[in-house]
């Protein structure tokens, strides 16, 4: 049968680049999917400490279980599983949970790096983008292998599916292209039988790629350094999305509105930020027509990302709240637990055509 898998690392708030480039894919996914096709969403917690540990100063509005970095991670853990549910993600249809709980993940990693080309790796732009930051001395091999652990992930589950935003692509060529390389070393017999590991493919979002408000040439980002006035986060209130809208970068070529992402970064993310909530459903161009001058886009804009998003806010509050703000937690026991069950079934036949574990 098919599935699906993606995730989203636990590195701050989801923003509305996550939303419109993989959430809201994930809700129409799950909506259209067939019932017996396996829906599998992960917050990857093992991908967020590739980054340098966070101290959240203080512990958040729900407590953060424990201070310094440790406890930020687990904020920002319970944070991203509460947003996926308050999206539209069904805690039961779908299979929700936090990546560290189930060590496969981890154990199939290692078994692909035995496979996976240093030389591939070393040309994924994530990489060259964040190394090249670090510096040489500092550069760190989780940071490197980054891309095998995502591969584990997909693979793992045995992924027909994986939606994700276009920064992604290139991650999801490698996994195919370390499936294939695991499944050549170790082929079955007889040859006839479907091989170990299967290739999933790629759904990119129709909005590929949304970007920063502050810095419309780089795309929104939870790290950006730019703070929270670059991106707007899925439980921002109506006041706060128009204030960010408000004050977001544009240019001052013109009063007038065209649609030219390479000129005009800052207008034509606006533009593509109100098509992609827009209900008649008009094209960035025929926006850029049909609006008089930038301001109106502003505001324009900034009421269709405040219906867009409606209810998130609220839904996300309450999830928070349920259960003596337990709730969030059980799901992700639950979640786990489902998961261990499906990475197991990979698991078993990784091994034996391996020769690793269980009998000789
Ligand atoms: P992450 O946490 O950076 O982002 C989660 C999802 O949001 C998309 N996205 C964007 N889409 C459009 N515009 C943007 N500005 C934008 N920013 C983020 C991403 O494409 C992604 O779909 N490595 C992954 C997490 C991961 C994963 C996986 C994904 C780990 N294992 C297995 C798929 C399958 C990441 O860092 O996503």
């Amino acid at each position: 049968g098919s599935a699906v898998f993606s995730g989203i690392q636990p590195t701050g708030m989801p923003h509305l680049g996550n939303y419109l480039g993989a959430l809201r894919q994930w809700v129409k996914i799950q909506d259209e999917a067939p019932q017996d096709a396996r829906l599998i969403f992960s917050i990857v917690d093992l991908h967020a400490i590739t980054a340098p540990p966070r101290d959240g100063h203080g512990k958040g509005e729900w407590g953060a279980g424990g201070g310094g970095a440790a406890g930020t991670l687990r904020r920002y853990k319970r944070e991203a599983l509460a947003v996926l549910m308050a999206v539209g993600l069904s805690e039961e249809r779908c299979t929700l949970f936090w990546q560290s709980d189930v060590p496969a993940h981890s154990e199939l990693m290692w078994i692909l790096s035995c496979q996976a080309s240093t030389g591939m790796l070393s040309r994924m732009t994530q990489w060259k983008d964040k190394s090249a930051k670090e510096g040489a001395p500092n550069q760190r091999l989780g940071l490197f292998s980054y891309p095998v652990l995502q591969a584990a992930d997909v693979l793992v589950h045995g992924a027909t599916h994986v939606p994700v935003g276009e920064d992604q692509s290139q991650h999801l060529e490698f996994a195919r292209y370390t499936a294939r390389a695991f499944n050549n070393a170790y082929p079955l017999s007889p040859s006839s039988s479907p091989p170990v590991l299967r290739e999933p493919t790629t759904i990119l979002s129709p909005h590929k790629r949304i970007m920063s408000l502050t810095t419309p040439t780089s795309k929104m980002s939870k790290s950006d350094p730019q703070g929270a006035k670059s991106r707007i986060s899925v439980i921002s209130s109506p006041e706060h999305i128009r204030k960010s809208i408000r004050s977001a970068l544009t240019d001052m070529q013109s009063d007038r509105i065209s649609y030219d992402p390479e000129t005009r970064p800052g207008v034509s993310n606006l533009l593509d930020i109100f098509n992609s909530f827009d209900k008649e459903a008009r094209t960035p161009e025929v926006l850029a027509e049909e609006i008089e001058d930038i301001r109106t886009l502003k505001h324009e804009t900034a009421e269709a990302v405040v219906q867009g998003l409606a209810g998130v806010r609220e839904k996300y509050l309450d999830i928070m709240e349920r259960e003596n703000r337990k709730y969030v937690d059980r799901v992700a026991a639950e979640g786990a637990e489902k998961a261990r069950k499906s990475a197991d079934e990979t698991m078993r036949k990784v091994r034996e055509a391996v020769g690793l574990g269980g009998k000789c």
